[in-house]
């Protein structure tokens, strides 16, 4: 009997034991997820502030290559206003979420939304073969945080453009309502993904652009789809990818059409 009670006391003790080991580790925890959530804002901040830079650098050097073209000097200088206003905004955007700070979303015309997202990219992908084709009705309207979803469709477009550089193809981009959402699809005609490797694109880091620019070929940091997951994620969003290898590759967002 005497053993018994022992063994129970015992028990008793173990158990305070642990409780007090979780709540440390628990503080602990605590402690540590700040500045791991500062390092991915930093991480994600920097991958599209690279975004937005890439295509003013070309820009400002064809400008400089043509000092008399008065109206392209012009055009670098409003796009570089652009660019860095929207750079800052992408900032304090991602710094919110790092500090656990939900973003006003608001509704906003989807169509406006990616027309912005086409001239941040400074880019006229008819000289690299690609045919653009929007189809979405000019009222389509939606739930979001415009610079987070903006930055989305901006990485699944340029990677939809990598992937149609070597051959052209074309990149149609389409929406529409279904039920409480809006389903927007990013399609091309591009390399498309092997089987294998579809479970892996969303993970932070991968890339199968590995090599330089300065050898001309694709260059990749593996984080703009890991960075599309974590704001469909803030925006109670979802995204799926189907993909034939050699045939192209379609991205679906569905996200609330309203509160
Ligand atoms: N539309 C697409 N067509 C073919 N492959 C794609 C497409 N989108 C993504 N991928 C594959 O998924 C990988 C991960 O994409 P992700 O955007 O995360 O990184 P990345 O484009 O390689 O680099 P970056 O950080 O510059 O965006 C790509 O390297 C590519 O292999
Ligand atoms: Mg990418």
């Amino acid at each position: 009997m005497a053993s018994i009670i022992e063994k129970r006391r015992c028990l008793h003790r173990q158990l305070i034991n642990q409780k007090q080991e979780n709540e440390d580790l628990r503080c602990e925890l605590k402690g540590l997820q700040g500045p791991a959530n500062m390092g991915i804002a930093s991480y994600m901040i920097a991958h599209e502030i690279n975004n937005l830079l890439t295509p003013l650098s070309s820009y400002a050097e064809l400008a400089l290559r043509n000092p008399d073209d008065k109206a392209l000097i012009e055009k670098a200088l409003r796009k570089t206003k652009r660019n860095s206003r929207r750079a800052s905004e992408i900032m304090e955007s991602m710094l919110s979420i790092a500090n656990g700070q939900k973003q006003e979303k608001v509704i906003c015309k989807l169509r406006g939304l990616v027309d912005d997202v086409f001239k941040c990219l400074c880019r006229d992908f008819t000289k690299d073969g690609i045919k653009v084709k929007i189809e979405m009705s000019d009222d389509l309207e939606i739930y979001a945080v415009p610079v987070q979803i903006q930055q989305v469709f901006m990485n699944l477009i340029l990677n939809a453009r990598d992937s149609m550089l070597s051959l052209g193809g074309t990149l149609s981009i389409r929406a529409y309502e279904k039920s409480t959402c809006v389903q927007i699809e990013i399609q091309d005609t591009g390399a498309g993904i092997e089987a294998e490797m579809i479970g892996k694109i969303f993970e932070p880091f991968f890339t199968t652009k590995s090599g330089t620019e300065t050898a001309g070929k694709q260059r990749g940091y593996g984080f703009g789809l890991a960075f599309c997951s974590r704001i469909i994620e803030e925006h109670n969003a979802s995204i799926s990818v189907d993909s034939e290898p050699g045939k192209g590759t379609t991205f679906r967002i569905r996200v609330n059409k309203s509160k």
